[in-house]
């Protein structure tokens, strides 16, 4: 089986992409495409952006602003192949077929599943129970070997390599098992829950956009929860400004840090710095991202391409998957 380096993710077009999207994945595979140029593949997952309910007419405008994120942040697609999940056919047809030999109960044992059960009582539909599968299409279709993600995705990520080895065994050696890559940034928190990771489908306060704007920034991390824990304990909220600056600014957070174990740490004096830095830190981004609005046709121009190359490893895989399934 080929062992070589191939990297595969995705994210879903929720719109604007957040911080913990950003430093848990995006930010990762930009330093990824550098380090392994002409072997990445970032895709966009619509196809997993349709299990929760949503608005038709917006998933076109969903997809196009996740691309100028991604455009934004510094992906390259001179370095990688950035394409649409659902441009690329063989994503669900591969999906069928790892159906079959993925058990319901690794399923039904999934933490987001769980959740999502949960939280959507009313609409809990089999895409739901079966989005990872689609997730462990989308990895094997290219023969992955890693995985850029944030920690809430390993779980997914440990039950496809379990798909992969079932289908090895079943049916021979075809998909190596892809291994995760966690960053510093992997679990970011709620701004203002922050027992809970940073989500969009959260309040507007409890997270921070790519390209939010100065003010905004300033605002809601003067109102992020900060509760202090014991002496030289920082408790959840200010540990997760710690982190995010940490990740931009990692002499400033030592910094803070020692202000913290000496007992001595001003959360205001960390908001106000923290704002400055993120200010800064996606001025650029900004400036990008506003730019490559105004030209819409060559962003998806460059999506088309991206998926012609996707389009290529992906059928030369599926037609060795159903091969060894025995189809003609
Ligand atoms: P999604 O769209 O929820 O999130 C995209 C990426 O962002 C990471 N992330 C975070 N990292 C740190 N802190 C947070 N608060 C945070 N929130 C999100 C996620 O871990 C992820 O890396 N099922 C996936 C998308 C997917 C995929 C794939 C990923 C579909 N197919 C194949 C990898 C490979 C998802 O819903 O991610």
């Amino acid at each position: 089986m080929k062992k070589d380096t191939r990297i595969l993710s995705g994210i879903q077009p929720t719109g604007k992409l957040h911080l913990g999207n950003y430093l848990g994945a995006l930010k990762n595979w930009v330093a990824l495409q550098d380090e392994f140029p002409q072997v990445c593949y970032y895709c966009i997952v619509d196809l997993h952006a349709v299990t929760a309910p949503y608005e038709p007419k917006e998933l076109k405008q969903r997809v196009f602003d996740t691309a100028l994120d991604f455009l934004a942040a510094g992906l390259d697609p001179d370095k990688a192949a950035i394409f649409i999940q659902s441009q690329v056919t063989e994503h669900s047809e591969l999906m069928w077929l790892l159906n079959t030999i993925t058990p319901i109960g690794s399923l039904e044992r999934m933490t987001q599943y769980k959740d999502k059960k949960k939280r959507h009582a009313d609409h809990i539909n089999a895409g739901l129970l079966n989005y990872p599968i689609l997730m462990a299409a989308d990895i094997l279709l290219y023969r992955a070997t890693m995985v850029p993600v944030g920690e809430d995705q390993v779980q997914h990520l440990e039950l496809t390599r379990e798909i992969a080895r079932k289908f090895n065994y079943t049916f021979g050696d075809t998909f190596p098992e892809p291994e995760p890559r966690l960053t510093r940034g992997a679990r970011i928190m709620s701004l203002t829950a922050p027992e809970n990771k940073m989500s969009k489908s959260d309040m507007e306060r409890s997270y921070i956009t790519l390209d939010e704007e100065p003010e905004s920034i300033k605002s809601k991390l003067k109102k992020a929860v900060t509760d202090a824990g014991t002496s030289g304990d920082l408790g959840p909220g200010g540990q997760n400004l710690l982190t995010i600056l940490e990740v931009i600014d990692p002499e400033a957070a030592k910094n803070f840090e020692n202000d913290a174990k000496a007992g001595q740490i001003r959360y205001a004096d960390l908001k106000s710095y923290l704002a400055d830095k993120l200010t800064e830190y996606f001025g650029p981004f900004r400036e990008r991202r506003q730019e490559l609005a105004s030209k819409p046709d060559a962003v998806w121009e460059l999506l088309l391409d991206g998926t012609q190359q996707a389009r290529r490893i992906a059928s030369a895989t599926l037609r060795d998957a159903k091969k060894k399934m025995g189809f003609i």
